[in-house]
Formats: structure tokens, C-alpha cells, sequence
């Protein structure tokens, strides 16, 4: 997934993008909107699933600096925290995709995953995902990964990061 300048949907609200008023749009590479188009909704529901937060909760979306990823290899995944969240991040060749940590499939852990070339093998069920194309299911269409943009810019990486608001910083 690449960014560039204009408008971005992160917390579900189409075009509302904050922290990045000159991003245009998100260019998944490859993909046909109609086979990879991930619903606002989902991202939305993805990051407050398991928080116990309510969507009453307003959340934040911001870019957080990535630090040490040059350190992984090209074809390798790990799990870093990101500004208190755990972000999935895989090499293939010089680039690199960020991803939710959890299997859509049955919610396991995607670390320890085996990487074919683009393809995310997940190690508890071998679901397989696309990771070039925003992460969709290549066994099941209806599966996807939660892809979380990330940003090259000057030398910096970063990832764009939603979190919660807590009710005293509002
Ligand atoms: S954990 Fe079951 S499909 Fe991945």
C-alpha cells in the first residue's frame, strides 16, 4: 500500500485524514478496487475489536516514526510496537508492508508465519494472504489482512497509528 498526497481514510471517515492533509490517496499496488477494497468500517471495527472501547469512543490516527526495520532481511516478517500497538511488519525485496498481528481467520497470531515470495502463509491454519495486494486472502476472498499504511519519506519510516482517546485528554 503507498501513499501520496490529497485525502485518506483511516478512522472511517472517508477524505478525514489529520495528520496528513497533503496525502491524495492510497495506491494498493496491483490491486482492482472491486477485488481489494477493504471497507472503512472494517479498518474502524479492526482497531477498536478487543479493546472493550465503544465506538462512542473517539479515536486518533497518527503517523508514528518505525525505527530499526532495516535491520530485517527481505523476506522476513516480525511483530514491533508502534506506539502501543503491536504492527506486523514484512520485507519483500527493499519493500516493506505493515499489517494487523492477528489472522482474520481464526484470530491467531501471524508471527511465525511462512512468507512465499508475497504470499503470507498463516502458521496456525496455513490461510494464505496476498501481501502485495493489501493483504487479501488468496484461499478465501472473503479473508483479508488489516493493512496499515506505511510511509517512506526522508529517510524515515512511519506507520499510521489508531488509537483511543482517553476520556481526560479530550
Ligand atoms: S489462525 Fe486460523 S486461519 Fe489463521
Amino acid at each position: 500500500m503507498s501513499v501520496f498526497g490529497g485525502h485518506f481514510a483511516i478512522d472511517g471517515r472517508a477524505g478525514n485524514l489529520r495528520c496528513r492533509p497533503d496525502v491524495t490517496g492510497i495506491v494498493v499496488e496491483g490491486a482492482a478496487p472491486s477485488t481489494t477494497f477493504v471497507p472503512l468500517a472494517s479498518l474502524e471495527r479492526n482497531a477498536t475489536h478487543g479493546s472493550g472501547a465503544s465506538s462512542k469512543t473517539p479515536d486518533r490516527t497518527g503517523w508514528e516514526d518505525v525505527f530499526g526495520l532495516d535491520a530485517l532481511t527481505p523476506g522476513t516478517l516480525r511483530t514491533q510496537d508502534v506506539g502501543g500497538q503491536p504492527v506486523l511488519f514484512c520485507k519483500l525485496n527493499e519493500d516493506f508492508y505493515a499489517y494487523g498481528v492477528r489472522c482474520p481467520g481464526c484470530g491467531q497470531a501471524l508471527e511465525g508465519g511462512r512468507l512465499e515470495n508475497e504470499i503470507l502463509a498463516c502458521p496456525t491454519c496455513e490461510q494464505r494472504y496476498d501481501l502485495v495486494h493489501a493483504g487479501r486472502g488468496v484461499d478465501i476472498s472473503t479473508l483479508h489482512l488489516d493493512p496499515i499504511p506505511l510511509l517512506k519519506e526522508n529517510g524515515r519510516t512511519k506507520v499510521a497509528i489508531t488509537s483511543r482517546v482517553q476520556p481526560s485528554a479530550r
